[in-house]
């Protein structure tokens, strides 16, 4: 499989404006609800990268900033970058003495050999041109270190396709080759855009991180603060996207009226080479 980058244009920037609007209109449901949901996925990360006192971290497209706070937990020096001024907001009060960057993914605003690790946990996927992306983050990671690039896993059996295929009838039907959330789940896809990047593939994992809510509201909330939500009830209404969520949540309801869905999420992890 071959796949090339391209010159940044104006599209590149509008994209990461237009996603950065879409992403934060929710911010905070986003980092109470939703964002937690993955937590499972960056402890696994970190465990990989071997997170310490010595590292410095890049958290690229790092929304509220939940996973560079428990990298700083660890011990590691944190930035981050994203294109929503409201997410980065509360990263901020999250994380006072983080440096933090209001800027585009294929566009990092860091010297290069910056940070000894850099992340992107289901942001990479977002950017118009994903291998420029990567190539940012390869440029801003030191020889020796790591890049790692968190994704959604594959859709088929995955019980929480179920709730992002609920939103496709209230969405336009995407431009040809449009990215989208699973664009970068294939492991094949996922090792050509490393090798692309100029990046050595090492590894590719899975983490299950099954997404659980204690009632339909808060389901709705949290479902309803991600981008393609947001897109879905600018056109359509909140009605219809809390209606749409509500029927494909139907089938993961518990006895207790509590709500559990499967969810799996694909790592890449990649080298820079020495
Ligand atoms: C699914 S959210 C993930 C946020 C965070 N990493 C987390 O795990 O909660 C996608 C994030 O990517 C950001 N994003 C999307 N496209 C971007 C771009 N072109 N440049 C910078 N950030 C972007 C969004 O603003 C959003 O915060």
């Amino acid at each position: 499989m071959t796949m090339t980058a391209t010159p940044k244009t104006s599209a590149h920037i509008q994209s990461g404006e237009a996603n950065g609007r879409i992403w934060g209109a929710r911010a905070a449901d986003w980092a109470a609800i939703q964002e937690p949901q993955c937590a499972p996925a960056y402890h696994a990360v970190f465990d990989k990268a071997v997170i310490g006192s010595e590292t410095r971290l890049l958290d690229a497209g790092c929304g509220a900033g939940m996973a560079l706070r428990l990298a700083a937990d660890l011990g590691a020096e944190v930035a981050g970058i994203d294109a929503s001024a409201a997410l980065l907001e509360v990263a901020r009060g999250r994380h006072p003495k983080a440096t933090f960057a209001l800027g585009d993914l294929e566009e990092l605003p860091f010297d290069s050999d910056s940070f000894d690790v850099v992340t992107g946990f289901n942001s990479f996927q977002y950017a118009a041109d994903p291998i420029m992306a990567l190539q940012e983050a390869r440029r801003v990671t030191r020889p020796g270190g790591k890049v790692f690039v968190m994704t959604w896993g594959e859709p088929d059996g995955m019980e929480a396709a179920a709730l992002v295929a609920a939103l496709k009838p209230l969405l336009p039907p995407p431009p040809p080759g449009a990215a989208g959330p699973f664009a970068l789940s294939e492991t094949d896809k996922l090792e050509a855009l490393a090798t692309s990047a100029g990046l050595t593939a090492q590894e590719v994992f899975d983490v299950n991180a099954p997404w659980r809510y204690p009632d339909l509201a808060t389901a709705q909330k949290g479902l309803g603060s991600s981008g393609v939500a947001v897109k879905a009830a600018e056109i359509n209404g909140q009605a219809a996207l809390d209606d749409a969520h509500a029927k494909a949540l139907a089938a993961f309801r518990q006895p207790d009226g509590s709500y559990v869905i499967g969810a799996t999420f694909r790592v890449l992890m990649a080298g820079v080479a020495l």
